[in-house]
């Protein structure tokens, strides 16, 4: 029986990744996408999630979500994104890992009229089935259904977030960029009782894909496949420039990491169950605090220190061949 998720993305990069991953797989029923404010505006995130819709040709409906955090865009005074180095082009023009909107035809479908928090609330409730919910960008959706009707993480199998970093972070000093966007609701979804799995940068960064992972998409030739190696290329180039990982010519795909682990649980690597908290404060606003200590008590995150490339190139390839 295909796993049933809903998806939650702010469709960037590595986002269309994962929405392609999820649709093409087929242990995976993909029930619904829904969008948030993220790595774009909402208006922007979201025609890109309609333009990958159609560009598999997929039919899962889509729910708009929150144009902004909980509070975190009216905290003052907030640690600002640290100023980080560009990538640039063979010109010298600045490349930007997520670009407004995608170069795809614009959008013919629509959006679902339900806003996302409302699809959760409504969705949930209903559910006779486990349904896992899968969140790749600032945890705001997820948060505002809880905060109307808490009762529905009980009807969650499984939450799992693309968020947090350990070893590794990238807007700021303390922070990854899902859960700086959003901690208040970061925190919210954490301590929301539902079995959480994390895949932090910690585990993203390891189980990195390279120029050979997309020359093999190219080698597939679908448009579906065609547009992945683009997005891979892109990100290999900005990753080269700013923040190598273990191997040359090679990139995080953060997001479709999550439908991976829900095809086969060992590309994360070294999970410990523990308590993770979210910094709501100073310099190290959004960063996730995971503990070690022995003598914890309260565990509530299944947190991955590491990914495994290996597993997770092979079923990302697998799924657009097939
Ligand atoms: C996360 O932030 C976004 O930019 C990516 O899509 C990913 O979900 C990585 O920090
Ligand atoms: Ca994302």
């Amino acid at each position: 029986m295909p796993r049933k998720i809903i998806l939650d993305v702010d469709t960037g990069s590595d986002d269309a990744c994962a929405i392609m991953l999820a649709w093409l797989h087929p242990e995976i029923q993909l029930e619904a996408v829904c969008t948030v404010k993220g790595n774009q505006p909402l208006k922007y995130t979201t025609e890109n999630t309609l333009r990958i819709r159609e560009l598999l040709h997929a039919d899962f409906p889509v729910y708009r979500g929150c144009a902004h955090g909980l509070v975190s865009d009216l905290v003052y005074p907030r640690i600002p994104v640290t100023k980080n180095a560009d990538a640039v082009d063979e010109h010298g023009n600045v490349l930007h890992i997520h670009k407004e909107l995608f170069d795809l035809p614009e959008a013919t479908g629509k959006c679902e009229e339900m806003p996302a928090p409302m699809f959760y609330v409504d969705y949930l409730s209903k559910a006779e089935e486990p349904v896992t919910v899968v969140m790749v960008g600032p945890l705001t959706n997820l948060a505002v259904a809880l905060l109307i009707k808490p009762e529905i993480a009980e009807k969650i199998e499984e939450i799992v977030i693309m968020g947090g970093g350990h070893n590794i972070t990238n807007v700021t000093l303390a922070a990854e960029f899902n859960i700086y966007d959003d901690p208040e609701s970061a925190l919210r979804v954490l301590h929301c009782g539902a079995k959480i799995t994390m895949v932090p940068l910690d585990a993203t960064h390891t189980a990195y894909i390279s120029k050979k992972e997309s020359d093999q998409l190219r080698e597939i030739s679908t448009p579906e496949a065609n547009f992945a190696a683009d997005l891979i290329d892109l990100r290999i180039m900005v990753h080269d420039q700013v923040q190598p990982l273990e191997v040359k010519g090679s990139c995080a795909l953060h997001d479709p990491l999550c439908i991976a682990y829900l095809i086969d649980p060992e590309v994360l690597q070294n999970v410990s169950l523990c308590n993770v908290e979210v910094s709501l404060s100073g310099i190290t606003y959004g960063q996730t605090i995971v503990d070690q200590r022995y003598m914890q008590k309260e565990r509530n995150v299944y947190y991955a220190f590491r990914g495994d490339h290996e597993r997770f190139a092979k079923i990302l390839v697998d799924a657009f061949r097939h």
